[in-house]
């Protein structure tokens, strides 16, 4: 979101949608049912429940509360907090780690939001109509091995992007968001209603909900981690960003419930719609990050009205991108404006050119660097793994051992509503389950 006056929000719901308009984004459809595919399926989708559930909803309302007390942008409110509770600045190195996370993501961000774009275009002129699944797959593979398509679309997405994070108000684009929200649902239920007709549904239900356990392993929980993270846009210092423009009446536990159960919601019911259409078709659900450029086509492109749903869907989901891009841009927007006084437009316009070229490293990764790896994997994976697997999910530690361990308990108590027994409860969760399962996912993973 772009930068508010030091305004509260207008009501709870406002502040949901705002919060979960941050939240639903690429995040829910394209890298949730990539994610699915890649890690075996259910066992990925139980354990990234259970993050979202034990790991998540107590980071959220972590973050919210931190910025509720600190009033201001993430680094300053971290450094405030612990100065007033008598703890090191070094805590604001959360904030520090969260802007420069939410810049990293943003680059690869855009090079999606840049498909996107293109897809819808594709959709107007008919690109998918009638298409098979191994012509949709070749227009997926032309474009990855195009730079210069790659690079327009890009380009194209982050100048809408700073196009709207210089105006300073995001008014116009938020409502218009809030509308498409229910419209995506919609979108995604007819979706699920075809992926019924297909016949592989059941199948598709088992690949999502029938675990085989042997699966999992140490990398698959830190994905499934990961993916809570980036879904929820924790570990960003945006949810402390958001928490620091709400109104003391606001309930955060209830609150955060209702943001999760919205975003996951819809990551569920992308997962139902896409992989009845995935295994219909004999596609492979492990395609990776094209996953829903290969099969939703196909789906639109033969089902009656196709045409115009896909069109109405692609556009859906380049608005969900840029609600949650412009999010991304702000935290190094407002870093620039205040920390090195420059105008609003200045700063966009750095802050934008820097997470462009970025993005062009990132997308040169699908083909002249194709060859190039750092750790292994090409920048694309390398910029995803570092945020999605290190950067967030150190972040949100750091906010939930703060807000657990440093900020004064009765205090905490009081704001949370919660009488003594719920309290224990909760402090348990939030002092112990939640830190210690972050720590043991990583050592294990590191191991
Ligand atoms: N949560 C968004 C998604 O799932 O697409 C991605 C995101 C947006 C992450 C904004 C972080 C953020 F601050």
């Amino acid at each position: 979101m772009a930068k508010l006056a030091h305004a509260q929000w207008s009501s709870r719901m406002a502040f949901v949608l705002a919060a979960a308009g941050s939240a639903v984004g690429l995040g829910n459809i394209w890298r949730f049912s990539y994610m699915v595919g890649e890690n075996g399926g259910a066992a990925f989708v139980l354990v990234y429940l259970a993050c979202v559930a034990l790991v998540g909803l107590p980071i959220l309302v972590a973050e919210w509360m931190i910025g509720r007390r600190g009033q201001k942008n993430p680094i300053d409110t971290m450094a405030d907090q612990a100065r007033q509770n008598g703890k090191p600045a070094a805590w604001m190195g959360i904030g520090i780690t969260g802007v420069l996370a939410a810049f990293l993501i943003l680059s690869f961000y855009s090079v999606i939001g840049g498909w996107s774009l293109n897809y819808t275009l594709g959709s107007v002129i008919g690109t998918f109509s009638g298409g098979s699944s191994e012509s949709i797959g070749e227009q997926f593979n032309g474009m990855l091995a195009s730079p210069i398509t790659l690079l327009g679309w890009h380009t194209a997405f982050m100048a809408l992007v700073v196009a709207i994070v210089a105006r300073g108000v995001t008014k116009g684009l938020e409502s218009a968001a809030r509308a498409m929200m229910p419209a995506l649902v919609i979108l995604m239920l007819i979706l699920v209603g075809y992926g019924i007709t297909t016949g592989h549904f059941g199948e598709a239900v088992d690949f999502m909900f029938s675990p085989d356990w042997s699966a999992v392993s140490g990398g698959v929980v830190l994905s499934a981690m990961g993916q809570a993270f980036f879904t929820l846009s924790l570990g960003m210092g945006i949810m402390v960003a958001y928490g620091s423009y709400l109104g003391e009446e606001i309930n955060l536990i209830s609150t955060a419930r209702t943001v999760i159960i919205l975003d996951t919601v819809i990551a569920l019911l992308a997962g139902l719609a896409i992989f009845p259409i995935v295994f219909s078709n004999g596609l492979s659900p492990d395609a990776g990050p094209g996953l829903i450029f290969v099969t939703l086509p196909l789906a639109f492109g033969n089902m009656a009205g196709g045409t115009v749903l896909g069109l109405m869907f692609f556009l859906l989901l380049t608005f969900a991108a840029l609600t949650s891009a412009i999010s991304l841009l702000e935290p190094t927007v407002a870093l620039l404006e205040e920390r090195l006084s420059l105008p609003r437009l200045t700063a966009t316009l750095i802050g934008g050119i820097a997470v462009w070229l970025l993005g062009v490293a990132a997308l040169l990764s699908f083909n002249v660097w194709a060859d190039f790896s750092l750790f292994g994997l090409n920048i694309f994976d390398f910029l995803d793994t570092l945020t999605a697997k290190f950067l967030l999910p150190l972040t949100g530690l750091g906010s939930i051992v703060f807000a657990a361990w440093c900020l004064d308990k009765e205090s905490v108590r009081q704001e949370l509503g919660f009488d003594v027994y719920d309290f224990s409860a909760w402090n348990i969760l939030v002092k112990y389950i939640a830190p210690l399962g972050v720590i043991t996912v990583f050592v294990t993973e590191l191991m």
